[in-house]
């Protein structure tokens, strides 16, 4: 009867029609009650629905917004990578499902590219897992090693999903900050923040499963020193506990630094997932693929939940990846090598942004890696009265403040702290500038635009 009754429901009364069949008339108790019972959210992801980039991604989408938020490169990806995927479309059999864990051609240049980087030979098949963006390495790591009750070492700031997958997963984030000395006169660094050995020891205990590392850093573009990820990874062994290293920006550091891997340090090969990104890598980021490295005895959890949810990644996007990798295998001592180009033509831009937001009166942290900029923009003294929503932190307001009068948008910094310690950083706005130069012309604009208003 109540299928027959819904068929002829117009849609504009399906309401009416949901509400009357849960409806005391029809089951006997009043309409929220019976709602309340299963048309509701699964626990796990209770709190967790706000998210920094769906709602600043909308502001930005303007057309008349100099869009300096999300982590989007708007430079042209490399000749060959497009080109790559354009003839692989060709190709019947590549258009077809492929192995779950990885494209075989894609596992084998993966193998042979971060053999370079590692002691040990690296094996394709059991030791990578090709996976949707970095995003799916990180859900997968998290899923398949971390447990109800256990707790999870995040230092903060902290690219925002780390702590709503550890919530998911059912464990406890325990949060440490990332502390800046005083740099008075000089330059500020992101390698002037650095994390307390003492206060990061005390954070470890008996559930404490892992760690997250993240270096390059997002959004201070800080690059751990051999010295610290030491410190790192003599807790871990002590404490026998897990390391989840996300290096999504390792090519991307700048001069007099060099990125490290934790999992090549000794006794942290056994303990580490390493994770990557095609679109940091390739500066193709709608690509979504990504990939996690480790010994058999974790990597094989990962593709536990890997089989049990997406099962496998776009074939020609693998395909189409495997063979830009061959490309730059071959000559990574080349300075043509992306690897090696690619943080060359950032570092000019990394600069200029610095000098675009010292001239705004800001002091920007100089990022040593990645592709964000963050500075403290309390100093403007912008006139925020007329944003609405006053339970928000200054930087969300600074950000829809500045994206509404100023047509440029940001992302704000306190989006990757958790809630107790948003006030910490939330007189901090991220800017990316993996942009070209016209639309980091257009940012100038405004930027001189807006001190001219000021003096
Ligand atoms: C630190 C960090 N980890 C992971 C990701 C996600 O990467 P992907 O787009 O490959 O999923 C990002 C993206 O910005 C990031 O900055």
């Amino acid at each position: 009867m109540f299928l027959a009754q819904r068929r002829l429901c117009p849609l504009d009364s399906r309401a009416k029609f949901l509400k009357t069949i849960y409806s005391s008339k029809i089951l006997g108790l009043p309409a929220s009650a019976k709602m309340s019972l299963k048309i509701t959210n699964a626990k796990r992801i209770e709190g967790l629905d706000s998210n920094v980039w769906v709602e600043f991604t909308k502001l930005a989408a303007d057309p008349s917004v100099v869009n300096l938020g999300q982590g989007l490169p708007d430079i042209s990806p490399p000749i060959y990578v497009k080109e790559k995927l354009s003839k692989i479309a060709a190709v019947d059999s590549l258009n077809q499902y492929t192995r779950g864990f990885g494209h075989p051609s894609l596992v084998k240049a993966l193998a042979c590219l971060y053999e370079k980087f590692y002691q040990n030979q690296i094996n394709p098949n059991k030791e990578i897992l090709v996976t949707v963006g970095a995003y799916g390495s990180l859900f997968n790591a998290i899923q398949g090693l971390i447990d109800n009750g256990d707790e999870v070492i995040i230092i903060m700031p902290f690219y925002d999903c780390y702590e709503p997958m550890v919530r998911m997963a059912g464990a406890t984030p325990v949060f440490i900050p990332l502390r800046s000395k005083p740099v008075d006169g000089k330059r500020w660094s992101s390698s002037d923040w650095t994390l307390d050995p003492q206060e990061l020891a005390s954070k470890f205990n008996s559930k404490t499963k892992a760690i997250i590392l993240n270096t390059p850093h997002n959004p201070i573009g800080k690059v751990y020193t051999k010295e610290e990820l030491q410190v790192i990874a003599d807790l871990c062994i002590k404490n026998d506990t897990l390391c989840i290293s996300d290096e999504v920006y390792e090519w991307l550091v700048y001069t007099g630094n060099k990125h490290l891997k934790i999992a090549t340090f000794p006794g942290m090969w056994e303990r580490t997932i390493t994770i990557g990104s095609a679109g940091k890598t390739f500066s193709v980021t709608g690509w979504k693929l990504g990939w996690s490295i480790g010994p058999n005895h974790l990597i094989k959890h990962l593709q536990t939940v890997q089989q049990n949810s997406v099962y496998t990644c776009a074939t020609p996007l693998q395909e189409a990846l495997a063979q830009a990798f061959w490309i730059d295998i071959k000559r990574m001592d080349d300075p043509e090598c992306y690897f090696n180009s690619l943080p060359k033509e950032l570092e000019v831009k990394r600069d200029r942004m610095v000098h675009l937001l010292e001239s705004l009166g800001l002091k920007p942290i100089v990022p040593d890696g990645g592709y964000f900029i963050i500075a403290d923009v309390s100093l403007l003294d912008a006139d925020l009265s007329d944003m609405k929503d006053s339970n928000e932190p200054y930087d969300y307001k600074f950000v829809k403040w500045m994206t509404k009068n100023k047509k440029l948008s940001a992302i704000p910094v306190s989006a990757f702290c958790n809630e107790e310690t948003k006030l910490q950083f939330e007189k901090f706005v991220r800017f990316c500038f993996i942009k070209k130069d016209s639309t980091l012309d257009a940012a100038e604009e405004i930027i001189k635009a807006w001190i001219r208003q000021k003096s």
